[in-house]
């Protein structure tokens, strides 16, 4: 059952992203990693910032979570997360598409270039790598990540952004996705 996280799911919905983010250890550059990967306080300065999670509950516990956070003229799609045990089995998948289909306006979402199996699933969802300087733009304008990040991630967009992003070499001065060019 996909459902709307609350505020009583926090403690929960912090044991998902701790243990789905164990895949990064040994594969995301080692001066991004720390354990917890997320601290309590992050997460709650996270939901305070508008992120709203929504998660697949199993058996009355949640087995992965995903939030959504509408910036600007777009939504991103932050902190998607399965428990270890329960990843490949579709609820990823599941929820991505709850939060595309309820999303008003086009998604956006960044990961570690170095997961490639995290871009392979979004791929597979049908996102489209955004690489390069518009990468690098897209970061600026919509997420807030220290530099050191920018370099590391990668940015993906879902069929609406894709179209949205032109194919010119526009000077972007509207401060939104139309003036960004495709890869
Ligand atoms: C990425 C993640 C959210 C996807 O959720 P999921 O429920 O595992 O994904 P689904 O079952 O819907 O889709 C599976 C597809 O995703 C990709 N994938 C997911 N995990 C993978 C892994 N460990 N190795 C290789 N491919 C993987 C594959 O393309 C897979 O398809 P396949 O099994 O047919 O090869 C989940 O695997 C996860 O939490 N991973 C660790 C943390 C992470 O990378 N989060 C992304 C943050 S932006």
């Amino acid at each position: 059952m996909i459902r709307s996280c609350t505020l009583a799911d926090f403690d929960a919905i912090l044991q998902v992203i701790n243990d789905g983010a164990s895949a990064y250890k040994g594969v995301i550059p080692d001066d991004r990693w720390h354990e917890p990967y997320m601290p309590a306080d992050e997460l709650r300065h996270e939901m305070a910032s508008g992120v709203i999670f929504s998660g697949e509950e199993v058996g009355g516990s949640l087995v992965g979570v995903m939030g959504s956070q509408p910036v600007k003229d777009v939504v991103l799609i932050r902190h998607a997360y399965v428990l270890c045990h329960r990843q490949r089995r579709g609820t990823g998948s599941r929820l991505l598409k709850h939060l595309i289909s309820a999303a008003p306006r086009p998604v956006l979402i960044g990961t570690w270039a170095a997961a490639r199996w995290a871009i392979r699933f979004y791929e597979k969802n049908g996102f489209t790598v955004v690489d390069g300087e518009e990468k690098d733009r897209v970061l600026d304008l919509y997420w807030d990540i220290p530099q050191r990040q920018v370099e590391t991630s990668v940015v993906l967009a879902d069929v609406r952004a894709s179209r949205e992003i032109v194919r010119t070499s526009g000077d972007n001065t509207e401060g939104n996705l139309s003036g960004l060019i495709l890869p």
